[in-house]
């Protein structure tokens, strides 16, 4: 037998790519947080409000959610015990999926761990080699992951472009096809052209599916997300995910759609098969969070509000933004460094904003992504671009090595 003596240690490869980061201001540090309430929260013993958090309604804390939780834990337990298919699967389940698939008007919906695990379940289960999946350059890393794990051959079109869309899946005129997209996309705030991309894939035959992470909640009418504010259902867009970890408050996702293909999900999707059920208690909670987002239309409200006071103020003192009307409100600042400079000028200033840099966005597409919630009020706004436009012009990069960098 030969000994592998050229083998490289893996020591030698964790090291090196640490070095790599370092020297590229792109190392990844978590930040403890040791008490939350509303928008502030506590991180090394300093008070800061939270800017870059995705619980775009308010209501993670909110009483009837947590309510839910509790009473929901102290009859059922903390736990999921079990897989769905096993004996996890619970009434509480069921009454959410009811509920998800009745406020997004699609006749079923389906549970997940997480929305990174149902991308990945949707993808995996539908597509093969021989299948096709077209998708938006700045798609979230989960769409592209279950892409490539599907093993099915996967096209990118540059972002937000109906006609780069046609193109690729023109190139590929056999196999089933798939058009995924996000519905409002996470690191730029933009909603994907849905309208336009329903009638390329009608054309092609192709499947559109929607990822509505960051639009479920907090878009479209009563809150229904982009593919309700585009004026198209499960006709057009059979099924797309929704998250419950962001506008919801909680965790976990859900897929809605047509029903045949909710239920082939359900007994072949590997991300739902073998893996333990959410938490019945986590479903209960999710649910009170869904009547609320459903019935509070003054947190939407609020939020508009506050995105255009953000804006018109950001603009006002030449911040650079993004075409974004959703509370993702992305700060560019081009280099790496700066952006890591700028998040530490206005953390010293009591604001929590996360430094975005690249393989998250693209090369010198560096920012601060910046995230308003319905808990923050106009002072919050204010005092938050006074601060960014101070960390803008005094901010200076410093040794990446010392600066505490948010991680992403
Ligand atoms: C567009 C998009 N899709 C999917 C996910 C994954 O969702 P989850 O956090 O529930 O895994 C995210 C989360 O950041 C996201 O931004």
């Amino acid at each position: 037998m030969t000994t592998p003596t050229e083998r490289p240690g893996w020591q030698a490869r964790v090291a090196d790519a640490r070095a790599g980061r370092e020297a590229a201001s792109r190392t990844r540090v978590r930040r403890s947080v040791s008490h939350r309430d509303g928008a502030r929260c506590k991180v090394d013993g300093q008070s800061l409000l939270n800017f870059c958090g995705n619980d775009y309604l308010g209501l993670s804390q909110h009483f009837a959610v947590v309510n839910a939780l509790q009473e929901a834990a102290s009859r059922e337990g903390a736990g999921g015990v079990a897989s769905h298919l096993v004996c996890g699967h619970h009434e509480m389940h069921d009454a959410l999926e009811r509920e998800l698939a009745d406020w997004l008007e699609a006749p079923a919906a389906l549970l997940f761990g997480s929305g990174f695990l149902a991308n990945l379940a949707v993808l995996q289960s539908l597509l093969d080699e021989d299948a096709v999946c077209v998708q938006d350059r700045l798609n979230h890393a989960s769409l592209i992951d279950a892409a490539r794990l599907s093993g099915c051959r996967l096209r990118r079109y540059p972002h937000g472009d109906p006609e780069g869309a046609i193109r690729q899946l023109r190139s590929l005129p056999e196999g089933l096809a798939m058009l995924a997209t996000d519905g409002v996309f996470s690191m730029d705030g933009d909603v994907a052209p849905l309208r336009q991309l329903a009638l390329v894939a009608k054309v092609q035959k192709a499947m559109l599916y929607v990822d509505d992470a960051h639009g479920v909640g907090v878009v479209g009418p009563e809150g229904r997300g982009s593919v309700a504010e585009a004026r198209l259902g499960v006709a057009e867009v059979p099924l797309q995910l929704a998250t419950l970890g962001k506008a919801l408050g909680g965790y976990g996702a859900a897929v809605v759609g047509d029903a045949d293909l909710v239920g082939h999900l359900a007994e072949t999707a590997r991300p739902y098969l073998y893996t333990t059920a959410l938490p019945p208690a986590q479903a209960a909670a999710t649910l009170a969070a869904v009547k609320l987002a459903r019935a509070d239309h003054w947190r939407r409200t609020k939020l508009q509000e506050l995105v255009g006071r953000f804006r018109d103020r950001a603009l006002r003192v030449g911040l650079e933004l993004m075409d974004s009307d959703t509370p993702i409100q992305p700060v560019m600042c081009g280099a790496d460094a700066q952006a890591l400079a700028m998040s530490q000028a206005l953390e010293d200033a009591g604001y929590w904003v996360a430094a975005i840099r690249p393989p998250t966005v693209s090369e010198g597409r560096a920012r601060l992504r910046v995230t308003l919630s319905a808990l923050h009020g106009p002072g919050d706004i204010d005092g938050l671009v006074d601060a960014l436009a101070y960390a803008r012009d005094r901010a200076t990069p410093r040794d990446p090595a010392r600066v505490p960098q948010p991680v992403e």
